[in-house]
């Protein structure tokens, strides 16, 4: 590919940018200075230094967010914040969008990435990939609840679900549970609290296929995946 694409694709800079960096001399493609952006490379193969320090080239991002309440999960809104206004310029300049979507009042784990191969498969309504959540529940839940999601219920539309996995933490005035689904109907974990009765107070996505929520990230903050990470979500 062409040397002043791939540095400005790697967020060195606009395309007029990038031709001012070559023109200093501040590229070196396998210990040589190039200076026309023209000039073709294999990042794959070819080792680029951008003034002193090595290019690591990478095609796909991979970034986990805890998903604050009051923004959108999409990719550009006229009016609203989306989880995309929350990344640096520089990790945005991949084109990383949601994989999936969390309504604006959930909160958690929330993968964006611009694998759209990985993207797919996550969200096949074939490979019911698993998705658990933890939710802060009006009324309280009890086994019945258990065996109505077990069983699968029906949502407002008449749509019956699938199986979903239901742990009561705590259970009292307010409720607290753990859900795991394997489908991402709109609004599944309300409605399907709606359907036997109950209203959702507070909803926190913890888990994604084989990937969990890294607490330590403070709400609306995020961070790379680790290629262990990346393994293991492909295997799911
Ligand atoms: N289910 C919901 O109701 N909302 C979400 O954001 C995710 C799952």
């Amino acid at each position: 590919m062409r040397l002043d694409k791939l540095l400005s694709n790697m967020g060195f800079g606009s395309r007029k940018e990038v031709k001012q960096l070559l023109k200093s001399g501040a590229v070196q493609v396998e210990g040589t200075v190039i200076k026309d952006g023209k000039t073709q490379v294999n990042p794959v193969e070819q080792t680029i230094f951008l003034l002193g320090e090595k290019v690591v080239y990478k095609e796909f991002i991979y970034l986990m967010m805890n998903k604050p309440q009051g923004v959108i999960s999409a990719t550009e809104d006229v009016q609203q914040e989306t989880v995309i206004d929350l990344l640096s310029e520089e990790d945005r300049h991949f084109a990383p969008f949601p994989v999936g979507r969390l309504d604006k009042d959930t909160e958690g784990l929330l993968l964006l990435t611009n694998d759209g191969q990985l993207s797919h498969a996550l969200l096949s309504p074939k490979k019911h990939v698993p998705k658990t959540y933890y939710a802060i529940i009006e009324g309280r839940v009890d086994e019945n609840d258990v065996s109505a999601f077990k069983e699968g219920v029906l949502l407002d539309d008449g749509y019956k679900t699938k199986p979903g996995d239901l742990t009561i933490l705590r259970s009292g005035e307010t409720s607290e549970i753990e859900l795991v689904i394997t489908e991402g109907k709109f609004h599944q974990v309300k409605r399907m609290f709606a359907a036997v009765g109950k209203k959702v107070r507070y909803l926190k996505r913890i888990k994604m296929g084989n990937l969990s929520l890294d607490e330590s990230l403070e709400l609306g903050e995020y961070r790379e995946l680790t290629e262990d990470e990346v393994e293991a979500l492909k295997e799911k």
